[in-house]
């Protein structure tokens, strides 16, 4: 279960605190995650494919065959053994936010980052539904996304536009968001951690 780490040879990076990246589905949280693991030689991880590992089966199975409650548990069995790790991107997954004790995990040893999109801009985003048990329908999914809107939005340190924009110009903004904060920094500044 080694997260995935990249090197980058010009530019690489050193996070001091761990970066959630949260938002709903389709938003590009996995893809992002993995740009800027490459873009600034950060170690990153998707708690989605963490959750898999741990229980030995695909998302969808464990919505369909334990339901959404099992899923959740394991969800926040698999953010605190991340939060346990050394500092990382890691790319949760939309429901993260659903459960108070997730926000407390995340807001304790680490920064939110928001990526935000409309139901309709993930739709298009995501090719395949299936394996997203909770994005089957649009109608749904825009209910459920208006819902969660002022979860997210409590829970980000810093909140990034998506919209139509390309995975490297979103990667980009929140590596200058999360150097300006103090978050990153090169990895040859300061005393190494
Ligand atoms: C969920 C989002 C999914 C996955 C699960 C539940 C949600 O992750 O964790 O299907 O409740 O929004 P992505 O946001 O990576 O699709």
């Amino acid at each position: 279960m080694a997260p995935r780490k990249k090197q980058s040879p010009r530019a690489p990076q050193r996070l001091n605190r761990t970066v959630y990246l949260i938002g709903f589905m389709g938003a590009g949280k996995s893809t992002v995650a993995r740009r800027l693991s490459r873009l600034c030689g950060l170690a990153s991880i998707d708690i989605d494919s963490y959750i898999e590992r741990l229980a030995g089966m695909p998302i969808a199975q464990i919505f369909a065959e334990d339901g959404e409650e099992a899923f959740r548990r394991i969800e926040t069995q698999a953010l605190r053994d991340i939060a346990a790790m050394e500092p990382m991107v890691v790319s949760c997954g939309g429901g993260v936010v659903t459960r108070p004790e997730n926000l407390a995990i995340m807001a304790e040893g680490g920064t939110v980052v928001h990526l935000r999109v409309t139901a309709d801009q993930a739709a298009a985003r995501i090719s395949d539904t299936s394996s997203r048990p909770l994005f089957q329908d649009l109608a749904a999914a825009r209910a459920r996304l208006e819902e969660r809107l002022p979860d997210y939005e409590a829970a980000a340190d810093m909140t990034i536009e998506t919209g139509e924009r390309s995975v490297g110009a979103i990667a980009h903004d929140v590596r200058r968001a999360l150097q300006r904060s103090g978050v990153m920094e090169d990895a040859g500044s300061g005393d190494p951690a």
